[in-house]
């Protein structure tokens, strides 16, 4: 089995743009949050619907899980900002997987508003070593330079993880 694991949550592509290049980049297993049921990504109602749900702290119930992320030391988790938080599902993944003693880096990806994002992530990780954090600014609209970065960030982070 592959020591890392990247998670992630994508509505509309961005975040799971990085999420593939950061897993391709440092060969790393991916676990995607798929909601049973989603928001529609084709209506503009998205943001409403979007939005109650981090508002109302939902969590909703998401497809079961390929791999067990808690057998992986280091993780990457990704989440597109919703309303200047981390998306439902990943509240969900936080209630449901107890992590601890992870080495862990957090990614989001934003509209211009990333918010308290991922603050919040990193107080729903308490007791794990957060090794990186970054944003990155509409993925799908600055597909090269975000995955130049994507990749330098990950490369780094690893290295650093794996000779600390
Ligand atoms: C429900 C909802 C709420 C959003 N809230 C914000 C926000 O607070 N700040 C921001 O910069 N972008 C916000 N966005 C835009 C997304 O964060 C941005 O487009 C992100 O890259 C989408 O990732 P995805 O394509 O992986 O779903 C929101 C999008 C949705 C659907």
């Amino acid at each position: 089995m592959n020591q890392i694991l990247v998670t992630y949550y994508s509505l509309e592509g961005n975040t799971k743009l990085v999420a593939e290049v950061i897993a391709d980049a440092i060969d790393a297993d991916i676990l995607r949050l798929v909601p049973v049921k989603d928001v529609n990504p084709e209506k503009g109602s998205r943001y409403f619907w979007g939005g109650k749900q981090v508002l109302m702290r939902q969590k909703p119930e998401l497809e079961p899980f390929h791999v067990d992320p808690r057998e992986y030391q280091v993780h990457f988790i990704g989440t597109p900002v919703w309303a200047w938080r981390y998306a439902p599902a990943l509240r969900t993944f936080f209630h449901e997987i107890d992590l601890k003693g992870k080495k862990i880096a957090i990614f989001s990806t934003h509209d211009g508003g990333p918010g308290k994002t991922l603050a919040k992530m990193k107080e729903k990780l308490d007791g794990n070593t957060i090794i990186g954090e970054i944003e990155f600014y509409k993925p799908l609209e600055n597909m090269d330079s975000i995955c130049r970065d994507a990749i330098t960030w990950a490369s780094s982070i690893l290295d650093g993880a794996r000779n600390p």
